[in-house]
């Protein structure tokens, strides 16, 4: 009686079948029946192979069958395969049923359903995973997020320093133009002052002439030389003006210029100070070269390099002060003017400084530091030329080289 009952505790609660010695079924619970969608009919006199998933490899069901016939109960979870197709996972307690004599008689399963745990624990594994996974990527995605945004920032800063490196440099140039047009304005006052008295001086000269020919007669030689000299120091005097008034004068458009015509602007200038502190300027002109751009700026790059060239000298208070200049194509489309001090050169440590702006060794009522860099502007970016230095023999020597504009015949600068 109590045996009845197990067994249908048994029956009700698992999912219960037997089969024969060769795997034929012989028995089915309803359980069976409602998980493996198959009616009682069909299962029993089939082989329990009717269930087999085709994922099982045969080596399961080997262990399964040497373990059973060793009359050992067989305990795993088993991936089995319902009528319609679909997967379901039993826990399956396999116990061989033993007669008085010890023969196996038959095989009866036990099992419990557990797919929805399966599904459960599969589901959770793959959440897991995807989550793993977007955890990683999320990780390389910040890192590939942040060195793009490092990247730009790096771009952003590089630029804002260009940008302000820029207006820096446009200060500069604004400041030496506005330098140059005050110098222009002052040029021309003085020249507008200058040329009333010239004029006057000359009348008064003329009287004199008039008025010492009448009391002398014409034959005072001495005295008509004085006079004509006069004139011509007066002329030179009226020239010289004009001249300083066109080198200083900031709407000189841009144009072909021969490179002496450029040195003579630029003597103009300099011409008093080399002799006053005695330097000699030997010109060694090769070529007759013809250049394009800002004339008056050409000339302030000489005069740059002839003042620094006096500095130099002063500083190291030598005697024999020359300066060699010298003027000549090169490479057929190039002019190249070589200019060489004997002042002693520049420090090495400090010779790849010197265009920086602001770079002086000089004491602040000397310099700026903005002649080199200025200089090297105007040749670059005017003039599509390089300026260099270098150290040599006895002093320092800078080289120009820019590119030729036209042959001479042709050129109307
Ligand atoms: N001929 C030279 N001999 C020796 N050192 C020189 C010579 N030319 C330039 N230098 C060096 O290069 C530095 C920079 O020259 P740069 O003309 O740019 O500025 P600066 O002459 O000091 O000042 P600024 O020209 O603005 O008045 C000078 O301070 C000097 O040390
Ligand atoms: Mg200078």
């Amino acid at each position: 009686m109590k045996l009845e009952q197990y067994k249908r505790a048994i029956e009700q609660s698992n999912i219960v079948s037997k089969t024969n010695l060769d795997g034929v079924i012989t028995f089915v619970n309803d359980e069976f029946c409602k998980v493996s969608g198959y009616t009682r009919e069909e299962l029993i006199g089939a082989n329990h192979n009717i269930i087999r998933h085709p994922d099982v490899p045969k080596e399961v069901f080997q262990n399964l069958w040497d373990t059973i016939k060793k009359k050992k109960t067989y305990i795993s979870t088993v991936k089995n395969r319902a009528k319609d197709g679909s997967t379901f996972y039993v826990n399956t307690t396999v116990i061989p049923m033993q007669n008085e004599d010890g023969k196996i008689e038959e095989f009866i399963a036990i099992r419990y359903n557990i797919t929805r745990s399966i599904a459960l624990t599969e589901s959770l594994k793959q959440k897991e995973e995807e989550l793993e996974h977007l955890n990683t990527t999320l990780e390389e995605r910040v890192k590939n997020q942040t060195k793009e945004l490092r990247k730009l920032n790096k771009t952003l800063e590089k630029r804002i320093k260009k940008e302000v490196e820029k207006n820096r440099d446009k200060d500069r140039v604004l400041f030496q133009q506005s330098r140059l047009a005050a110098m222009g304005e002052m040029i021309g006052n003085i020249a507008h002052q200058w040329r009333q008295p010239l004029s006057e001086l000359g009348i008064i000269l003329y009287k004199m002439k008039k008025i010492y020919k009448k009391h002398s007669g014409e034959n005072d030689l001495d005295y008509f030389e004085s006079y004509d000299d006069s004139k011509k120091v007066i002329k030179k005097m009226s020239d010289t003006i004009d001249d300083f008034r066109n080198f200083f004068n900031p709407h000189r458009p841009s144009e072909a210029f021969s490179i002496t015509s450029a040195l003579d602007d630029a003597m103009l200038v300099m011409q008093g100070t080399l002799q006053r502190h005695e330097i000699e300027l030997k010109v060694d002109i090769r070529d007759e070269v013809y250049i394009k751009g800002y004339m008056s700026e050409f000339s302030q790059v000489l005069i740059n390099l002839l003042n620094n060239s006096k500095d130099a000298f002063n500083q190291n208070s030598s005697d024999n002060r020359v300066i060699n200049l010298e003027i000549k194509k090169f490479d057929k489309n190039y002019a190249m003017i070589s200019f060489k001090d004997n002042a002693g050169g520049i420090e090495k440590d400090v010779i790849d400084k010197v265009f920086e702006p602001y770079f002086t060794t000089k004491h602040a009522s000397m310099g700026t530091g903005l002649g080199l860099y200025m200089s090297r502007m105007i040749i670059q970016n005017s003039m599509d030329g390089t300026l260099e230095v270098q150290n040599c023999l006895e002093g320092v020597c800078f080289y120009i080289k820019v590119p030729v504009c036209c042959e001479k015949e042709k050129c109307n600068g």
